[in-house]
């Protein structure tokens, strides 16, 4: 505890303690609030509100500093494969090489489906979104694996790990009307995902390591960000005792939103749209800062981050050198620096502390890697997972945790009453 606020209200005063985080991050501990006062905290985007205590990740959004337990992201992503990240996300430290080497084993021995999951991909319409798919799959799991006992937690969350890119890679053959690819198991993690996405059948295919490395960096830098919407989404339904693949199913949903993980792909369209339109960046800028417009920036703008998204600041400088190594010249790729630059000039976009975040810069990547531009949300899903289940974890083991249940301020009508108008035939 780190002293008390009082609240004055109707001519009484309540106490309430301050609690101290790690970092030196203070919130009031109004777990008590209506018991004591009969009031409840309104805030409806939660901009405010502490929803849990957590040791996962740390974000100064006026520093820009991002950590992993601790970690700056900065040496994560320079030094990092994916599969440690997970392990030190979900399990809190770094694996011995031991523990590494069975975790990773773990990922390859269960990176199959089901046979019979096949059939599910057969009954989607060829132009399904792949979030779709994805949220549907996720959900599907849980019929072959229904036993939600915390001892088999590790082994669900090893499917999890193992099994998504499977599902997401068949969801992209599926829409291209390929046959699946089935994972090899010598690969590494990302390889063998990029494998299952690009291979065909009747010729070889070896996986060019700046498409792992690309890869690597790009889900590193996705695999947690603490409360956000979709993370939140895994909480609270978690909270419900939910298994871990239906929570799962909802925070990817929560995710496919344009103002969330949605946004990667929006970012591409609307430069596709610019190009198109031949309009220059200060009149599509112009076009954002008309309210009536409807028109957003996209890929710039964040709760938290409110001076630079490190981030994107990362993948900005690996945009560079992957489409060097590539060999790839992608127009979009100038005309992001542009709009970015011409942004970060206007007043609109600096009063309100409006930067790009890691969406801006994610997709031109995965469009250089050859990933469709539908499927970017679904790599933020596979980037993201160790981060949910990181959380869903934690919270999980807490034993005082509750379900989830925030209170409103009701605004409807008063009691009234409902008059018998004798509609019972109709
Ligand atoms: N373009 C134009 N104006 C913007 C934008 C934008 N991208 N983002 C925020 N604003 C304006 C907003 O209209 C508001 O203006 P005013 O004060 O005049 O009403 C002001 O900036 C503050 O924004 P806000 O709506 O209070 O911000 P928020 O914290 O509620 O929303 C956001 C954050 C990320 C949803 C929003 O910035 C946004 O929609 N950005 C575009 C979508 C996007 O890139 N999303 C990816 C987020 S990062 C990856 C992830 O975590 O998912």
């Amino acid at each position: 505890m780190s002293g008390t606020v009082k609240l004055t209200y109707g001519g009484n005063e309540w106490e309430f303690p301050v609690l101290e985080g790690s970092e030196g991050e203070k919130g009031i501990d109004f777990g008590a609030l209506r018991k004591k006062t009969g009031l409840v905290a309104h805030d409806p985007a939660y901009g405010n509100v502490g929803s849990c205590e957590s040791a996962i990740t740390f974000i100064d959004g006026e520093k820009g500093i991002l950590r992993y337990r601790g970690y700056p992201i900065e040496q994560v992503a320079e030094r990092a494969r994916f599969t440690e990240v997970c392990y030190l996300l979900i399990y809190g430290e770094r694996p011995t090489d031991d523990q590494l080497k069975k975790f990773r084993s773990g990922l390859t021995y269960h990176t199959l489906l089901h046979e019979d999951m096949k059939k599910f991909f057969e009954g989607y319409p060829a132009n399904a979104h792949p979030m779709a798919i994805m949220a549907s799959m996720f959900a599907s799991l849980s019929t072959y694996y229904p036993d939600n006992d915390p001892a088999l937690n590790d082994l669900n969350i090893i499917r999890v790990l193992a099994k998504s890119k499977t599902i997401a890679a068949f969801a992209h053959k599926k829409s291209i009307g390929q046959p699946f690819i089935y994972p090899m198991n010598d690969l590494s993690w990302p390889g063998n995902f990029l494998r299952m996405m690009f291979a065909v059948p009747s010729e070889p295919y070896e996986v060019p390591e700046v498409l792992e490395e690309a890869l690597n960096l790009l889900l590193i830098l996705h695999a947690d960000h603490e409360q956000n919407c979709s993370t939140s989404t895994m909480r609270m339904v978690g909270s419900s005792e939910a298994n871990l693949y239906a929570s799962i199913s909802a925070a990817i949903c929560a995710l496919w939103g344009p103002r969330h993980g949605g946004a990667n792909q929006k970012v591409i369209e609307m430069l596709d749209q610019i190009k198109k339109s031949g309009m220059s960046m200060d009149a599509f800028l112009d076009k954002v800062k008309d309210r009536d417009s409807g028109v957003k920036l996209m890929g710039f703008g964040h709760r938290v981050y409110k001076n630079f998204d490190p981030r994107a600041k990362l993948l900005k400088a690996a945009a560079d050198r992957i489409f060097d190594q590539l060999g790839v010249n992608d127009p979009l790729l100038d005309m992001a620096k542009q709009l970015e630059e011409h942004a970060l000039q206007d007043e609109y976009f600096v009063s309100r502390k409006l930067y790009p975040n890691v969406d801006f810069y994610s997709g031109i990547i995965y469009r250089a890697m050859g990933i469709p531009t539908e499927m970017f949300t679904v790599m933020f899903v596979l980037g993201r997972l160790p981060g949910w289940i990181a959380h869903w974890r934690e919270m999980r083991a807490d034993p005082g945790y509750r379900i989830h249940r925030p209170r409103q301020i009701y605004t409807g009508e008063n009691e009234r009453e409902f008059v018998d108008m004798g509609r019972r035939e109709l």
